[in-house]
């Protein structure tokens, strides 16, 4: 499997990021997968959401945490300034060797894109074979509505509970599409 890696100046460019920037999202899924093996943080950044996960959500270092960003000078910032201790595993398109994820998190990285559908639907549908039969896809912030494209069959939509919507920020609008469970 391949993954299509962004084209310098073509996608998206903003890098803005934010320490559990999505507390809703965050909350209902950790609640929902309590052990997984592997989570995986696509459009990284700078590390924060990573951290967050690891910190607040998932405080098991067994539990392996791994982020995944095309800039690499994010990558080699979230390196330095990553506290060791937290066991959490950076990468550049260089190094990222895909694997099985139970999480996958794509949060505010495939909008403002570009590059056109196509490419779109194709960058997505290789992180979704990434996500492991019954795992779980955070699909936050989207360009396109996956579940009105060819991919709407590999994906469920899984409906979060109203007891959850204390949780909402309002900054942010959530769709009922951004947690999904892949099912092939
Ligand atoms: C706005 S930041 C969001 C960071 C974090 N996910 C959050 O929600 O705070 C978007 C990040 O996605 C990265 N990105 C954009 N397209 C990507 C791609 N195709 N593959 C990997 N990273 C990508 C950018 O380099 C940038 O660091």
């Amino acid at each position: 499997m391949i993954l299509v890696p962004e084209i310098s100046g073509v996608g998206q460019k903003p890098n803005y990021t934010e320490y559990n920037r999505h507390p809703y999202l965050f909350k209902f899924v950790s609640d929902i997968i309590k052990s997984p093996d592997n989570i995986l943080s696509f459009g990284c950044s700078i590390g924060e959401e990573c951290r967050a996960i690891r910190e607040i959500y998932y405080p098991d270092t067994k539990i392996n945490i791994h982020g995944l960003d095309v800039r690499e000078s994010n990558i080699e910032y979230a390196k330095k300034n990553t506290n060791k201790n937290l066991n959490i595993q950076f990468y550049n398109y260089k190094t990222f060797i895909p694997i099985e994820y139970d999480i996958i998190f794509a949060m505010n990285c495939l909008c403002h894109y570009k590059l056109g559908i196509d490419r779109w639907i194709k960058t997505v549908d290789n992180i979704l074979d990434m996500v492991k039969k019954d795992g779980i896809f955070v699909f936050h912030n989207t360009t396109y509505d996956i579940t009105k494209t060819k991919l709407k069959d590999r994906i469920d939509i899984v409906t979060i509970p109203e007891s959850y919507n204390y949780l909402i920020d309002l900054k942010c609008t959530y769709k009922k599409t951004d947690v999904l469970r892949k099912v092939k």
